[in-house]
């Protein structure tokens, strides 16, 4: 292990004049202007077969943290490099759009604020942000357990003949989370842990039907008629019809019993006592936030689709890479036994349960959701020089598409000792040296009160939730529903995986998901 710590990483390819020469005419015959950027030729084949994060990866070892990828006439930016990133998600973040994730997602999000225009986005993100306040994230802890409850049971019931069952853990914590964020965003009980309803199926088609839009490069959906004549649009559309109805139905109810205030009373509110804690309830209380309900409806369907998958896809991960490592397995079920020993999740015994949170931020760091941020420069910028390969700082001119590869700094070998080791551990080692940049452990001296290590403490090296005005607002949310979850597996159950790990192949939408399922052996614990 010593030694491998020591390794050397790979250094970026050195370029020599021919190679410049040939960028430069490849930028040139491409009809972009980013200088001698290196260029990365892919071939369309590169696209499939494999996710395009593993190609964008081999390219930023061989070319360098900031290249041009070209496909034909099609080309995208790719970044790796934390200060690039900084300045693009950050320092001039307003100096870029969504670009083709807002095309992609608009049709099923509107205005809500992934897709939203910027002056749209300014004024939702001002109103939905405080709905996140301390006392929401408390009564939230509530359902998390609820729902988290109704699978352990489910998965009781299950292994009580043989005290062992075979079951595909991606697919319940699918549902697991489709629940929370149900009730949390909307207080709507899909309660798809133990039934199908065809509001649940039309939510899947939706999300499939995202995910096929993202990884699917002519956008045909776009032409006229299509949402007619092809049958999975047609599907799509009726799909949505049933979550909008759904969604309409729940906002015209939460209007009907709106009782306004100020966002500071609701921030005060006795959640212990409220029927409904959703952050619908709060977006319709609030003074001042009339909004119409178009506009609701964008919000609740960004919050479903954005919170969803992820949350399910880090928990699917963590099991993924524990049930690999036994003694990693036996130390966090260790912790869960002694936190969770007395009776209730709480907020405060969650910050307990360190070990767990460290295994779901690794798990995060390795299997980013999602692996790319997506963003198209609305104004000519230059980008500041970075690390490896990135010394100098290229033009961008306007209408730049950009892919920030989280993926890739993740698992930079520049910024991380054994990059691709699972090791939760290395968030709580403490830093070695200050003159290093990026991730080199953990200093608790900088931003001291962080409830994670993150993109602030890593230089943006580490980016689990984004960075800078568009970061995650989900993040505390997402990090106590991923903990509890995980603990309450933990405590009833052993996990296997059924296969060999070689078995559970990769493929990518907006998330980093399994091929055929994250199937595995539950064995009911012994306590
Ligand atoms: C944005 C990750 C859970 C709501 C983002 C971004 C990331 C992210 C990386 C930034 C995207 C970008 O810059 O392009 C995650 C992960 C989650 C998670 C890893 C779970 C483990 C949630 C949850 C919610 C949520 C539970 C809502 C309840 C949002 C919204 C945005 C966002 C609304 C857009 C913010 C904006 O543009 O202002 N998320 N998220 N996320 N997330 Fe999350």
């Amino acid at each position: 292990q010593q030694q491998e710590q020591e390794q050397e990483p790979p250094k970026p390819k050195q370029r020599n004049l021919l190679d410049n020469a040939s960028n430069l005419l490849t930028n040139f015959l491409s009809g972009g202007s980013l200088g001698a950027m290196p260029v990365a030729e892919g071939a369309v084949t590169d696209l499939f077969g494999k996710p395009l994060f593993f190609s964008l990866y081999d390219w930023f070892i061989e070319h360098g943290s900031v290249y041009k990828l070209a496909f034909g006439p099609k080309s995208f930016v790719v970044v790796s490099d934390p200060i690039v990133a900084r300045h693009i998600l950050r320092e001039n973040a307003f100096c870029y759009d969504k670009g083709v994730l807002a095309e992609i997602l608009k049709p099923i999000m509107g205005k809500g604020l992934i897709p939203a225009d910027l002056d749209t986005w300014k004024q939702r993100r001002k109103v939905i942000t405080p709905g996140f306040h301390a006392l929401f994230i408390e009564a939230m802890v509530r359902i998390f357990t609820k729902c988290s409850e109704r699978t352990i049971s489910k998965l009781e019931e299950l292994t009580e003949s043989e005290g062992q069952v075979i079951v595909d853990l991606e697919a319940e914590f699918s549902n697991l989370a489709l629940d929370i964020i149900g009730l949390g965003v909307f207080n709507f009980d899909f309660d798809s842990v133990t039934k199908e309803s065809p509001v649940i199926k039309a939510v899947y088609g939706t999300l499939f039907e995202a995910e096929h839009r993202s990884t699917f490069y002519i956008p045909y959906w776009n032409l006229p008629f299509t949402k007619w004549i092809v049958p999975r649009q047609r599907k799509f559309h009726s799909d949505l019809k049933v979550i909008n109805d759904c969604l309409d139905n729940l906002i015209k109810n939460a209007k009907e019993t709106r009782q306004e205030d100020d966002v500071e009373k609701l921030q005060q509110r006795d959640y212990s006592s409220l029927k409904d804690v959703s952050l619908l309830r709060f977006l319709v209380d609030m003074r001042g936030a009339d909004v119409d309900d178009r506009q609701l409806r964008d919000d609740l369907m960004t919050m479903l689709i954005a919170g969803h998958e992820t949350t399910a896809a880090v928990l699917t991960w963590s099991v993924f890479l524990l049930a690999q490592s036994p003694t990693k397995m036996r130390k966090a079920q260790a912790e869960v036994d002694s936190v969770l020993s007395n009776g209730a999740i709480t907020v405060d015994t969650l910050k307990k349960l360190e070990y767990i949170k460290l295994i779901i931020l690794e798990a995060l760091r390795l299997y980013p959701q999602p692996p790319l941020l997506i963003r198209r420069s609305l104004r000519p910028d230059k980008l500041p020089g970075g690390y490896n390969g990135a010394k100098e700082g290229y033009e961008i001119p306007v209408g730049t598409d950009i892919f920030v590869s989280i993926y890739n700094l993740h698992r930079s070998p520049y910024f991380w000792d054994r990059p691709n080791e699972f090791e939760p551990e290395r968030f709580s080692v403490p830093k070695k040296d200050e003159s290093i940049k990026g991730w080199s452990g953990f200093d608790p001296n900088r931003s001291p009160g962080a409830m994670y290590p993150n993109e602030i403490i890593a230089d943006f090296a580490f980016l689990p939730f984004g960075g800078g005005p568009r970061k995650c607002v989900g993040d505390q949310f997402a990090l106590l529903e991923s903990t509890v979850a995980l603990a309450m597996l933990l405590r009833k159950f052993d996990v296997e995986l059924r296969g060999s790990p070689d078995e559970v192949e990769m493929v990518t939408g907006a998330t980093i998901h399994t091929k055929n399922g994250l199937w595995c052996r539950l064995r009911k614990r012994r306590t």
